[in-house]
């Protein structure tokens, strides 16, 4: 069956339907090709082929439609080919496609820097630019933070992902596979413990307290306050295992940069845009970041990213001395106000948050009845389960619970420094009952 003449959005019939095996064989024969002619450094999670998605389906080559617990990996927040997005792409790609910003600008990419300006946190005076990608966008902090304060260390904790470009692969913690192999890094990086409440020797009800504390006595005794030009931090650990810092963390390690002069820098990538049921994650503890990157659910997975801080901050930096080709692309910065509106018209704050009250609690009654799951977490539509074998904290590997899904209809993706979390995404606009039938089947999936 080919449903290659219709298009996707939020008209697609929102079921799970299998028609084949997953992956179906024109999935398998497309594999095949893709085996051929892309290296195997480019992994896939699900190998099916998709030609359609929109609100919470994926539809695939043989005419399977899975639910999308996954997003693209956190991106597709209002929903794959959102309506207004797709409105203002169309219209802006008869229009011009390209200019480059920094040669002959145009006004999407200022109107997409004044929202983010009004809408992160903060009322202070902040200015944005566009890159990219999400790491572009932490390479491009670390470089504001350090021109602004002539200083030289950056601070990151364990559990951290920040990209794959040699400075934020060096800036992310977990070595396979991301940084093996890849070697030397980047000098100047630093790391710390981050509060992770299920695994903390002390436990979670000190982990908040304890942890900072030993991230401040080490900045202090291993690199020196005055050295540090920024601290940079996801407000929840995402690549990582969905890790929330306990209570009180961040505000501490915010305060002691404060303290210090040390630019904290929060990397909203994953978390930004409605995903934790705030409009960015840092608000959740009220704390304000010197520099937030985004990047991700900005455009409704056109390639943006964004850099927004104090003026002072990123007004310090020279004539020239940022920018690139494509930042801020004509079609990306139209979709991201597309993005903008429909987080705003269709309170998909509220929506994520209507997610997490979904979800949450049953996920709390499947660990009750199951000994695997360690730990459930997590804010609005970032919810995760920890794996661990029973009666343990050692880790039980998520990718076969995952492929179990997998085979059932359900994406959903894995994560964790020990590759024991089950993470889950949906797009802000899922309806309830694909979210009601993936967690059925993630049920299905842990009893094996
Ligand atoms: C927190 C965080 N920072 C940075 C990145 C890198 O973003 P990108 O893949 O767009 O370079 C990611 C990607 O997963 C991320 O989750």
């Amino acid at each position: 069956m080919s449903t290659a003449t219709t298009h996707g959005g939020p008209g697609l019939p929102q079921e799970r339907r299998l028609v084949t095996e997953i992956p179906g064989p024109r999935s398998r024969e497309l594999f095949v090709r893709k085996q051929a002619a892309v290296p195997p450094g480019i992994g896939v999670t699900l190998p099916v082929f998709v030609t359609q998605a929109g609100g919470g389906v994926v539809v695939d080559v043989d005419g399977n439609s899975l639910i999308d617990f996954g997003s693209g990996i956190a991106v597709t927040n209002v929903g794959n080919a959102a309506p207004r997005v797709v409105e203002r792409v169309r219209k802006q790609v008869a229009d011009f496609t390209h200019t480059c910003f920094m040669v002959a600008p145009y006004e999407s990419y200022v109107a997409v820097c004044e929202k983010l300006n009004e809408l992160t946190p903060g009322d202070h005076d902040k200015r944005t630019f566009l890159v990219n990608s999400g790491a572009e966008a932490v390479e491009n902090a670390v470089k504001v933070a350090r021109h602004a304060t002539g200083r030289q260390a950056v601070v990151v904790f364990d559990h951290g992902y920040h990209g794959r470009t040699l400075l934020t692969m060096t800036l992310t913690a977990k070595n396979m596979p991301y940084k093996q192999g890849f070697g030397p890094f980047a000098p100047e990086v630093y790391r710390v413990p981050l509060a992770y409440p299920f695994r903390w020797p002390g436990g979670p009800d000190n982990c908040a307290e304890e942890a900072a504390a030993e991230a401040i006595d080490l900045i202090g005794k291993q690199i020196g306050a005055e050295n540090v030009a920024a601290v940079l931090i996801e407000p929840i650990a995402g690549e990582g295992g969905f890790i929330e810092p306990a209570r009180g963390f961040l505000p501490k390690i915010a305060e002691y940069c404060r303290a210090n002069g040390i630019v904290f820098i929060a990397d909203e990538v994953q978390t930004g845009f409605a995903r934790t049921g705030d409009l960015f994650a840092c608000e959740d503890e009220g704390v304000v970041p010197d520099i937030i990157c985004t990047a991700k659910g900005i455009a409704g997975g056109l390639p943006l990213a964004a850099v927004t801080g104090r003026a002072e901050l990123l007004d310090a930096v020279h004539v020239g001395g940022l920018g690139g080709t494509y930042g801020g692309n004509p079609l990306a910065c139209e979709a991201a106000l597309g993005v903008i509106e429909t987080i705003e018209q269709d309170k998909l704050v509220d929506r994520a948050r209507h997610i997490g009250e979904v979800m949450l609690p049953r996920l709390h009654a499947l660990k009750e009845r199951n000994p695997i799951v360690g730990d459930v977490r997590g804010r609005g539509a970032m919810i995760a389960i920890e794996l661990v074998v029973p009666g343990t904290k050692d880790p039980y590997p998520a990718a076969e619970i995952a492929r179990r899904c997998h085979a059932e209809g359900l994406l959903v993706l894995t994560a964790g420094t020990y590759g024991n979390v089950l993470r889950f995404l949906p797009p802000l606009v899922i309806p309830d009952h694909l979210l009601d039938e993936g967690l059925s089947i993630l049920e299905r999936a842990l009893q094996g």
